[in-house]
């Protein structure tokens, strides 16, 4: 197949990462059958027809600098600096937060802020500086701005954070005005930082020296660490060093690359090699934000731009179980009837596109599933709850509910002729609502009405970055399909990669609506900055294999720097059969993980426990029973996600980012405060190394205690992987009889430690109060004392 390029190298239409995953989407269509094979190739020729006409043609293009500076405003937060070509504002917030935007570019609109964009910092003011620049002091950051467009951030002691060199536009050479071009900024970091984020990358969490995009994408079939991009990208870049951290958002929805080398450090020579970021965009404003402090400063900033995440409701912390391929009813019931009869908990299961009629979402196949609220009533009064899948493309289809619903409302993308747009997904030909449209978004929402009268009690987003089956070329809409985009109006390369975002907004708005009681309990495959407001993710197609195990780690740990919380892998892996052994270790880290959730493609072998032999069977069994007595632990670490911004799942260099050796770790991860857990790998392992952050930590199953920093050798045989405890926490627990006691692990000798429980208060909107507790030593003996109350109030459990 030849590959279109355009002029200058660039490649329109496909790249070589296109031609990759067009073949690998090849070999999943397979699956799709011959008659829907053929009308991908037709669905790829139509999507390029579409854009040979709608894209606006290349033409030359004039490169611009922002030139010389001549002159600047001061204004509330900083001001704005005039340059020959060009003007950037500077206005530091409430809170810290330094916005940065380029050719009168302003916070809003913006689909990443959770409201209007917070108020200027009065207190910082631009001043002139020493060599002609300008700068501004703030509370947390220092910011400077030289002569010719250079920004500097730096802390409020002057250590340097970043350095953003000046931006470089090209233009249409037609246009003037300098709006809308592409753009291109390449910033410094100091030669010993790390680099984190960037939405889910499967070769995380430390973002190693290439080019990664900015484009949500299905990589079709399974993917491997490397593979990129992924269904979540996202232009957030956290960045980890000696000097401090910070975050850097450029706010942009637009196809672009980022390109990272970590840098050298001249080992005393003074000739230090820094660390460099570039950013490539093919539109969109040149504005960002930068967040500075403490790795909890940065996290607490970020979610108070972007939003606190979506608490989920208590169950859907417990183990969930799903499958593409249940089939029917009866093998539902067969399934949680081997959960039950095993004595295994099961908090939820999810019903795939194979219980929808022909697999058009908000239907029902009623031979399949003839009674989904029985079977939904059913599974409830045994504590199981159901979870449905809801794809956002709607089967072209006059006479359909759905599709005919869309069409009065106006809802589907059309292309620039006014033609609605035609894609090919799992029901055949397909249409696709354009979420950017707040009159859509309400459409939409309204038909989860349907869903909750089956008796589901959450939904599952996927095939939302969005896909359409290609047999060539990018499996998604044409690039220049129109969107709303609030009424502002723009086309698909604007749109793209907030689809998943607005389509979770719509989902989470309907069920808020439909169902004020309750929290709504909603995952999305694809998304964008700030779609923890509306829930969580998961892993994708993540494929069975030792690697794929360390890519679920990579993501749920990059995802939760980017201010998203909750997700989880595909426990043992999409594709294929794992071996027991896998399965078990994939198992053991889900069950740390916040979505703890097996999953399975049609043609995947099984993922109940029990079909791996006893062996795992027991071990699993174990894991499932510490998952469900960490519960109110977990509960705990939701709420205090959506009121502090920190993941659950958490680097090990979290409290101590200065630890260089902790930044290079991969392979651990901290849980909340209290817990430190060190998943297996690897085959055939039975002890692992753990990196140690400083303090003392007690090996919670042997109850040893060792002192960080440093690294130990933790015995990690196939019934457990090795979890530490902090010295001095309480971890709230379930205790035998279900409720909540707390887990004392003694403080070091003369210190003092602590720890947080905030109980579950059900599934409405009721914000509980978090109980804090502290522990010390007192006449040789360890005492928990509640704030604010005489008595604990709780059980009490001394470990160690
Ligand atoms: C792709 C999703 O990633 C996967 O989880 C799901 O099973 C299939 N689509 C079928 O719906």
């Amino acid at each position: 197949m030849p590959v279109p390029v355009r002029s200058g190298g660039r490649v329109s239409g496909m790249d070589a990462g296109d031609v990759v995953r067009s073949a690998k989407w090849m070999a999943s269509l397979r699956a799709v059958g011959s008659a829907q094979g053929l009308r991908t190739v037709r669905s790829a020729w139509r999507r390029h027809r579409v854009d040979a006409v709608g894209l606006p043609r290349q033409g030359t293009e004039r490169a611009r600098v922002p030139g010389p500076a001549e002159g600047a405003e001061p204004g509330p937060g900083g001001g704005v600096v005039r340059f020959a070509r060009s003007s950037l504002r500077v206005r530091v917030t409430v809170g810290g937060a330094v916005f940065l935007g380029w050719d009168g570019a302003g916070p809003e609109p913006s689909y990443a802020l959770a409201g209007a964009a917070p108020e200027a910092d009065e207190r910082a003011v631009l001043e002139p500086d020493t060599d002609g620049g300008w700068r501004v002091v703030a509370e947390r950051a220092l910011v400077v701005v030289s002569r010719h467009g250079m920004v500097e951030v730096r802390t409020p002691g002057g250590a340097l954070l970043r350095r953003d060199l000046p931006p470089r536009w090209w233009e249409p050479a037609a246009r003037s005005g300098g709006r809308g071009g592409r753009w291109v900024q390449r910033s410094q970091v100091p030669a010993d930082a790390r680099f984190f984020g960037l939405g889910g990358r499967s070769a995380g969490p430390r973002l190693r020296d290439g080019w990664y995009r900015l484009w949500n994408t299905d990589p079709g079939g399974a993917f491997e660490p490397g593979d990129d991009p992924l269904y979540i990208t996202m232009p957030v870049l956290l960045t980890v060093a000696d000097a401090g951290t910070h975050l850097v958002f450029h706010d942009t929805t637009w196809d672009g690359r980022v390109a990272l080398w970590e840098g050298e450090e001249g080992a005393g020579s003074g000739h230090d090699r820094p660390g460099r970021c570039e950013v490539r965009m093919d539109g969109g404003p040149l504005r960002s934000w930068v967040l500075v402090g403490s790795p909890a400063r940065v996290l607490h900033g970020w979610a108070g731009l972007t939003g606190g995440a979506a608490v989920p409701p208590a169950w859907a912390l417990g183990y969930q179980h799903a499958r593409w391929g249940f089939g029917s009813e009866r093998e539902v019931r067969r399934v949680v009837a081997g959960y039950r009869e095993r004595g295994l908990p099961l908090s939820a299961v999810h019903l795939d596109i194979d219980h929808f009629r022909g697999h058009r979402s908000f239907t029902v196949d009623r031979r399949r599933f003839p009674d989904l609220p029985g079977l939904a009533a059913d599974l409830r009064g045994q504590g199981v709850r159901l979870v449905s899948i809801v794809d956002p493309a709607v089967k072209e289809e006059p006479g359909m509910a759905v599709y005919d619903g869309g069409v009065e409302a106006d809802a589907f993308v059309r292309d620039v002729r006014g033609r609605v747009v035609r894609g090919e997904v799992w029901p055949g030909p397909c249409v696709f609502p354009d979420f950017t449209d707040p009159e859509v978004r309400r459409w939409w929402g309204g038909l989860y009405a349907e869903r909750l009268v089956q008796g589901f009690s959450g939904v599952w987003h996927d095939m939302n970055e969005p896909v359409s089956f290609a047999a060539f070329g990018d499996p998604t809409l044409p690039r220049s399909a129109r969107h709303s985009l609030e009424g502002r109006g723009g086309d698909h390369r604007e749109a793209h990669n907030v689809y998943g975002l607005t389509m979770a907004r719509a989902g989470y708005e309907g069920l808020r609506e439909l169902r004020p009681d309750e929290r709504p309990f909603l995952f999305s495959r694809s998304g964008w900055a700030g779609m923890q407001r509306y829930g969580g993710t998961w892993s994708g197609d993540v494929a069975t294999g030792w690697p794929g195990l360390r890519a679920s780690l990579a993501l749920v740990l990059g995802l939760g720097l980017c201010g998203v919380p909750y997700s989880g892998p595909d426990v043992g892996g999409f594709t294929g059969f794992p071996s027991p052994e896998l399965f078990l270790r994939w198992f053991q880290l889900g069950a740390y993980l916040p979505l703890f959730r097996t999953h399975a493609a049609i043609t995947a072998g099984r993922r109940e426990p029990w079909e791996f032999g006893p062996e795992v069977l027991e071990h699993a069994g174990a894991a499932l029973r510490e998952r469900t007595r960490l519960l109110p632990y977990f509960v705990t670490l939701a709420h205090l996600a959506q009121r502090t911004g920190a993941p659950y799942v958490r680097p090990v260099w979290w409290r101590s980012p200065e630890d260089r050796a902790l930044r290079d770790c991969e392979d651990a991860f901290l849980l909340g405060d209290a817990l430190l857990v060190a998943p297996v790998l690897e085959a055939g392992a039975d002890r692992r190394a753990v990196r140690l952050p400083r303090g003392l930590w007690y090996d919670t199953a042997t109850g040893r205690a060792h002192e960080g920093p440093g690294q130990v050798l933790l015995d990690a045989p196939l019934s457990r992987v090795p979890v530490l405890a902090r010295a001095g926490a309480v971890v709230p627990v379930a205790g035998a009889d279900g409720a909540v006691e707390l887990e004392v692990w003694p403080p070091a000798p003369g210190r003092t430690g602590g720890g947080v429980l905030v109980p579950d208060a059900g599934d409405g909107w009721k914000r509980p109060d978090a109980v804090r507790f502290v522990t010390r030593w007192r006449d040789g003996v360890v005492a928990v004392e509640r704030e604010g109350a005489a008595e604990v109030g709780f059980r009490v459990r001394l470990r160690g």
